[in-house]
């Protein structure tokens, strides 16, 4: 079944960004974005965001993972540490998030490392979640509190990289990149 989608266009109105309204640091331009992203109605679930590793034979994949905390350590997911996200990053801890926020008309895209975080930090976040979520994390359970298991937890990604897209009409989107610089960072525009 052939189909082209060459006239799927659209015109992106809703917004602009410039170098003279970004914040310094991408962590807080990041969290005005994000406190936008939850506002807008049509934006379901603003936490959603594409996580892309490369295994160990140097083969991309990406899902979508939620995003559970953000601070300025950086950004924060729970999953399986045996699946197969997991086990590219314990070979290659170079991954990349990427959010698209069709309402707002904006994707921003961020490299950096995973790491994992503390057990203890993520029991705590585990033992706070509902029990039905708790249970997909565990294949045995009984009535009795269900406890992590120990190939379940999170991973913090320090981010080395933040791409913030809008956009524009006439294809003329803004880029705006932030590279970090040691302890700061370097904001540059890139081409549409
Ligand atoms: C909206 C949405 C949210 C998801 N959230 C998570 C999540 O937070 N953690 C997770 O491990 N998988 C999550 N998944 C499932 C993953 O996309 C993926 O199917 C699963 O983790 C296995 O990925 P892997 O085999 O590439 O490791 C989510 C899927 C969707 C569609």
């Amino acid at each position: 079944m052939d189909k082209n989608l060459h006239n799927f266009r659209k015109s992106y109105k809703k917004g602009s960004l410039t170098e003279d309204t970004i914040l310094e640091d991408p962590m807080q331009q990041f969290g005005v974005w994000f406190l936008q992203a939850e506002k807008e109605p049509s934006i379901e679930e603003p936490n959603a965001m594409t996580l892309s590793t490369v295994d160990a034979q140097g083969i991309p994949r990406g899902r979508v993972v939620l995003l559970k905390e953000y601070s300025s350590k950086g950004f924060i997911f729970y999953t399986n540490y045996s699946s197969d996200k997991g086990q590219a990053i314990a070979k290659n801890n170079h991954v990349c998030v990427s959010f698209f926020w069709p309402g707002l008309e904006r994707q921003i895209i961020i490299t950096g490392t995973a790491a994992k975080i503390s057990e203890q930090q993520s029991s705590t976040y585990f033992n706070k979640r509902p029990r039905e979520s708790q249970l997909g994390a565990v294949v045995h359970f009984d009535n009795k509190t269900i406890v992590k298991p120990a190939n379940w937890g999170g991973y913090l990604i320090q981010p080395t990289s933040y791409e913030f897209w809008q956009g524009r009409s006439s294809r003329l989107h803004d880029r705006i990149k932030y590279i970090k610089n040691n302890t700061s960072w370097r904001i540059v525009r890139l081409q549409p």
